[in-house]
């Protein structure tokens, strides 16, 4: 039996009561993972406090250092930490893999942050009062950070929180997602031979709001770090008062195909937009809106990629989708299919379900306010709607309260440009679809779907405290 414990003060620490973690793909059990308590979370914040007190003082080559050896670790590891995921998340090895690679590149690409965190110099004498003075700006460390976590990548967006806080000279205190706690426990061990000094990453397991709460409201957290659902960071928000905050959080991301778009070179892609980790990505591809004139072909090219997925075992290197995280949810969106069918839609593939998965399923004759639309689905369904000009689809693409990623395919530049103008959302994906991501580029989502920013050199922004320093030149008065 796999067991593990909390993670605290560079020890593991054993707790009274432990959870049975099963396997999303057949309910089997694969560990037994500690139960924290809110006392337990305070532990860990207070060792976090006195380990930046150390911690903070170490030079941007240092942290680099320390960023550098976590990579050549996970190289090493990352057939093995692969598996972890697919067994615990449920995600195919192939996408797990993938993940892996990407994580690998978030820590590298804070290990060179490390060394480019800066201020500037303010030129004092463009104001009447500032002769004689220099003036800058310096980036500080903040302090412990509370870092909550989300299934779908456990590896990947940990990494997006943990990398510019240790980039920056921060401590954090780690609470993964209940269902992936295995994925974040392994980085302890990491960490510790990377050369991350004890305290300065404590890993808390096994609970859900009482944890939080305790993390999110301790006066020693400087910093809360969170990706997940709007509701629960809505709640977050409001505890948080004046310190900083980042919110990751839901979206029903769109994809526009205007008429110029070669239907035949985006299928594949946005097949895999679409199904990628069984929907379950805040970007993943959910309402496709395609021009009238090319609709009837995207469709049928579409479902017939989709009916070539491999559904299965997430270790099968064959798999492409395989289960969704937990049966609950199976439940739900299979309700949510039911409604958009007694309202007029049309399943033109997938749609059959088990206890543990959802066939790849496309719908047709979906409307705005169907769930399946205006919600965030996070499923392995997608609505394929027609439209008839680039601004009645921009303003369907708006009509959410969502705001992510958006993609648009169009070989007109004047049109790209102006559809980047007019969609309310955090990026614009010119053709490409709105589910890619690569580490270094800004992440975060307008209305709904969040506040601040991700991609590495953003989130050691949202993670510094800006000090400003003058000195006068001269004694004159
Ligand atoms: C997310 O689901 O928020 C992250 C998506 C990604 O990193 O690709």
């Amino acid at each position: 039996m796999n067991e593990w414990k909390l993670w605290i003060n560079g020890k593991w620490m054993d707790t009274q009561e432990t959870i049975d973690l099963k396997a999303p793909y057949d309910g089997k059990l694969i560990a037994r993972i500690a139960k924290g308590t809110a006392d337990d979370v305070t532990k860990a914040i207070e060792g976090a406090d006195d380990a930046f007190h150390s911690f903070k003082k170490w030079t941007a080559h240092e942290r680099a250092e320390m960023l550098y050896q976590v990579v050549a670790i996970m190289k090493k590891r990352k057939q093995e930490l692969a598996e972890i995921m697919a067994k615990e998340a449920g995600k195919p090895i192939k996408t797990s893999l993938a993940e892996m690679d990407r994580t690998i590149s978030t820590y590298l690409f804070a290990a060179e942050e490390a060394k480019q965190i800066h201020g500037e110099t303010i030129p004092m004498d463009a104001a009447p009062g500032g002769k004689d003075r220099i003036g800058w700006t310096k980036k500080e460390p903040i302090g412990v950070v509370a870092a909550i976590t989300p299934f779908n990548f456990p590896f990947n967006l940990v990494a997006h929180k943990l990398g510019p806080a240790f980039a920056v000279g921060n401590t954090v205190v780690l609470k993964p997602a209940s269902q992936t706690p295995v994925s974040s426990l392994v980085l302890a061990e990491i960490f510790q031979e990377a050369g991350l000094p004890a305290g300065a990453l404590q890993i808390v397991t096994g609970g859900g709001k009482e944890l939080s709460d305790a993390l999110v409201t301790h006066p020693k957290v400087k910093k809360v770090t969170f990706t997940g659902s709007v509701d629960v960071g809505l709640q977050i928000k409001e505890k948080v008062g004046l310190r900083k905050i980042t919110l990751e959080l839901g979206s029903n991301s769109a994809l526009i195909v205007e008429p110029s778009t070669p239907v035949d070179q985006i299928i594949k892609r946005s097949v895999e937009g679409a199904f990628g980790f069984a929907g379950q990505v805040c970007i993943s591809l959910q309402r496709i809106y395609v021009a009238r004139s090319i609709y009837d072909e995207f469709v049928k090219a579409f479902v017939q990629e989709t009916e070539n997925l491999v559904v299965g075992d997430p270790l099968d290197e064959k798999t492409d989708v395989s289960s969704m995280i937990h049966p609950e949810e199976v439940t739900r969106i299979s309700e949510w299919i039911e409604e958009a069918k007694e309202n007029g839609a049309t399943v033109v593939t997938g749609g059959e379900v088990t206890e543990r998965k959802l066939q790849p399923t496309v719908l047709t004759h979906t409307t705005p306010t169907m769930k399946v639309v205006c919600q965030e689905v996070f499923a392995p369904i997608v609505s394929i709607m027609p439209y008839d000009s680039l601004d009645e689809a921009i303003s369907l693409v708006n009509d959410s309260k969502y705001g992510l990623n958006v993609g648009i395919y169009t070989n007109v530049l004047t049109d790209a440009l102006h559809a980047a103008d007019e969609l309310q959302a955090g990026a614009i994906i010119i053709n490409d679809i709105p589910t890619f991501r690569i580490d270094n580029m800004p992440y975060g989502g307008v209305k709904m779907s969040g506040y601040g920013r991700e991609g590495v050199k953003f989130a050691v922004d949202e993670m510094t405290e800006l000090k400003f320093i003058t000195m006068k030149t001269t004694f004159e008065s």
